[in-house]
C-alpha cells in the first residue's frame, strides 16, 4: 500500500513538473490539484494574475491536466490564422452531449470542416438581410414590453428583457416557432432553452472537474449513459427541430428564409457556396480583420446529416443566445452610464432609422457610430472571456514548444482591457474605433468572436441582432442609472461573462 501511495506521488510530481522541463514558467501546482483550486475566483482576474506575474506564455494545470495560456499576440496570430492547419480543433469535452454532439463547435477533424463549410453560406450578409425582418418583428414585443415598464415605475431588468429578445429570436429565426418571452415565461420552448445553460455551471461542478482530469472515467460514464447536458432537454429541441423539419419537406408552403429552411436547404443538397462581397456589408471587414479567410476550408462533399442538421439548431440556441443578451445588457448599462455617447448615438438613429419600419441590415450597416459603440462594448464586456484550440501537431513558437495534445487559452478579456494596446481600459469611449483609430491596429487585441477559420460563424447575425435591438429600444426610450442599478455589474466567474443576477436600469421614454 505505502508502495502505491508512493508510486503515485511521484507520479503526481512528474506531471507537475511538466512545464518546468520545457522552461514554460507558471504558478507553482499543488499536489494533485495543480492550479485547479486557484479558480474559485472569477476566471479572468486569476488569468489576469497569472499572466501579470508570469509573462505573455503561462504554464497551468487543471488538476494533473497541463495547459497553455497564450496572450502574445504575434503567437496567437500564428496559433489561430496562420498555421491553423496545425490548431484547428478545440479541447474536447470530457463527457458524451448525446446527439448534441454533432454541434459544430464541438465538432473536430474533417466532420467539422465539412459542416462549417456547408453552414458558412447560411450566414452571409445577403442572407442577414432576408432574415432581418424577422429579428425586426421579435423587437415588438420588446419595445412594448419597454413601454410598459415606462408606465410602471419605469425599472428594468436588462438581462432579462435582452434574454426574452435573444430568445424570441433564436426560437424565430433557429426553429421557426412564434414564442413571446417577454410574456410567456412558461412557455417550454423558454424553461427548456433555459434549462441548457444551467450546463455552464457544470464547468465547476465536481464531477465535470473529475472527469476532465481523469479520462479513465469516460468509458465508465459511457457505460451508465450519462451525458453533460440533461437529455430531456436535447430530446425536446430534437423533437420540435424534427417537427417543423418535417412539416417544411411535406409542405413547401411552410418554407421561409430561416435559419432552419437555409440549414434544410444545405442537408438537402441545394445551398450554393457563397464568396459574396457586398459592398453594404460593414460586417464583412470583421472577418477579414479576423482573418478568417473561408477559402481556406477545404472544400468537402456537400451534405448533411438528419443528426447534424438537429444539432445545429441547437447551436443558434446554445451559441447565441446567452451571448446576444449579455452583449446587449453591457452596453445598456455602458450608455446609461455615458450619456453624451447616448445622446450621439441616439442622435444618428433619429438621422437614418427614426421608425420601426427603417430598421433592417441595410440601415444598421450605414450606422458607424452604432458599430463603434457596439465593438468598444465587447472590448470592456466580451461575452467569451476565454476561447480555446488544441495543438495538433508539435511545434515551437519564439523558443516555447507547444506539444500535440496540448490545450491552449487565448483570453480575450485580459488582452481587451490590457493598457498598452488600450490606454485607460475601463473607460468607455466608442471613438477607439473610429476608421482612423483602426488603422494599423493590431486585430489581435480585440478578440470578442474568436479569430481565423474557427472565428464565430454566428458573427454577422449577432451583430445584426444586437444592432437591431439597440436602434429599436433608443427610438423609444433612454436607459439611465437607477438607484439600484449595481456599479460596476456583476460578472460570472466561468469563461462566459454572464451571471445570473439582477441588471435594473431606469428607462424614460422619449418624444
Ligand atoms: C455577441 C454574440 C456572440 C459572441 C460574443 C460570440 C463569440 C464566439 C467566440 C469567442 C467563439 C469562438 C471563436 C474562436 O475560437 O476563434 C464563437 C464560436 C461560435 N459561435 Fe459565436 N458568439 C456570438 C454569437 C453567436 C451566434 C448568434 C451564433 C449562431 C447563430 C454563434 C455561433 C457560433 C458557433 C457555431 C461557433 C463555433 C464555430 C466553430 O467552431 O467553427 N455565435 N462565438
Amino acid at each position: 500500500m505505502v508502495a502505491v501511495v508512493v508510486i503515485f506521488f511521484i507520479y503526481d510530481y512528474w506531471t507537475h513538473t511538466y512545464f518546468k522541463r520545457l522552461g514554460i514558467p507558471g504558478p507553482p501546482p499543488k499536489p494533485i490539484f495543480g492550479n485547479a483550486l486557484d479558480f474559485s475566483k472569477p476566471l479572468f482576474e486569476v488569468i489576469d494574475e497569472y499572466e501579470n506575474k508570469y509573462g505573455p506564455v503561462v504554464g497551468i494545470y487543471m488538476w494533473r491536466r497541463p495547459l497553455l495560456l497564450v496572450r502574445d499576440l504575434d503567437m496567437l496570430r500564428d496559433i489561430m490564422v496562420k498555421d491553423h492547419h496545425r490548431f484547428y480543433n478545440k479541447f474536447p469535452l470530457p463527457m458524451s452531449s448525446g446527439s448534441f454532439d454533432n454541434a459544430l463547435f464541438l465538432l473536430r477533424d474533417a466532420q467539422w470542416k465539412r459542416v462549417r463549410d456547408i453552414m458558412t453560406p447560411t450566414f452571409t450578409g445577403k442572407k442577414m438581410k432576408m432574415m432581418s425582418g424577422i429579428l425586426n418583428e421579435g423587437a415588438d414585443d420588446m419595445v412594448e414590453k419597454l413601454l410598459q415598464s415606462c408606465k410602471e415605475d419605469g425599472n428594468i431588468d436588462s438581462l432579462e428583457l435582452f434574454g426574452s429578445f435573444a430568445m424570441d429570436s433564436v426560437a424565430s429565426c433557429g426553429f421557426g416557432l412564434k414564442v413571446n418571452s417577454q410574456k410567456d415565461k412558461d412557455h417550454p420552448f423558454i424553461t427548456h432553452g433555459k434549462r441548457f445553460f444551467e450546463f455552464f455551471l457544470i464547468f465547476n461542478s465536481p464531477l465535470f472537474m473529475a472527469v476532465s482530469c481523469m479520462p479513465c472515467l469516460r468509458p465508465v460514464f459511457k457505460f451508465f449513459n450519462f451525458t453533460l447536458f440533461p437529455k430531456d432537454v436535447i430530446n425536446f429541441f430534437t423533437d420540435v427541430t424534427e417537427k417543423a423539419v418535417a412539416l417544411r419537406e411535406s409542405h413547401p408552403s411552410k418554407q421561409r428564409v430561416d435559419f432552419l429552411q437555409l440549414l434544410i436547404d444545405a442537408k438537402n443538397g441545394k445551398s450554393k457556396m457563397a464568396n459574396e462581397n457586398d459592398e453594404d456589408d460593414i460586417h464583412n471587414k470583421y472577418f477579414k480583420d479576423a482573418g478568417a479567410d473561408e477559402n481556406i476550408l477545404i472544400k468537402t462533399q456537400k451534405y448533411m446529416t438528419r443528426e447534424e442538421l438537429l444539432a445545429q439548431s441547437m447551436v443558434f440556441l446554445v451559441a447565441g443566445y446567452d451571448t446576444t443578451a449579455t452583449l446587449l445588457t453591457f452596453a445598456s448599462y455602458l450608455l446609461a452610464s455615458n450619456p453624451d455617447c447616448q445622446d450621439k448615438l441616439i442622435a444618428e438613429i433619429d438621422d437614418i432609422a427614426p421608425k420601426r419600419d427603417d430598421v433592417g441590415y441595410t440601415t444598421i450597416s450605414k450606422m458607424p457610430y452604432l458599430d463603434q459603440v457596439v465593438c468598444e462594448v465587447l472590448r470592456i464586456y466580451p461575452p467569451a472571456v476565454v476561447t480555446d484550440r488544441e495543438c495538433g501537431e508539435t511545434c515551437s513558437y519564439k523558443g516555447y514548444k507547444i506539444e500535440k495534445g496540448m490545450q491552449i487559452w487565448i483570453p480575450a478579456y485580459t488582452i481587451q482591457r490590457d493598457p498598452t494596446y488600450w490606454p485607460d481600459p475601463l473607460k468607455f469611449n466608442p471613438d477607439r474605433f473610429t476608421k482612423e483609430n483602426r488603422e494599423g491596429r493590431n486585430p489581435f487585441t480585440w478578440l470578442p468572436f474568436g479569430a481565423g477559420p474557427r472565428v464565430c460563424i454566428g458573427m454577422r447575425f449577432a451583430l445584426m441582432e444586437a444592432k437591431m435591438a439597440l436602434v429599436r429600444s433608443l427610438q423609444v426610450v433612454r436607459f439611465e442609472i437607477s438607484p439600484l442599478t449595481k456599479i460596476p455589474p456583476d460578472v460570472g466567474l466561468t469563461s462566459l461573462l454572464s451571471k445570473k443576477s439582477s441588471y435594473t436600469l431606469k428607462i424614460t421614454q422619449r418624444h
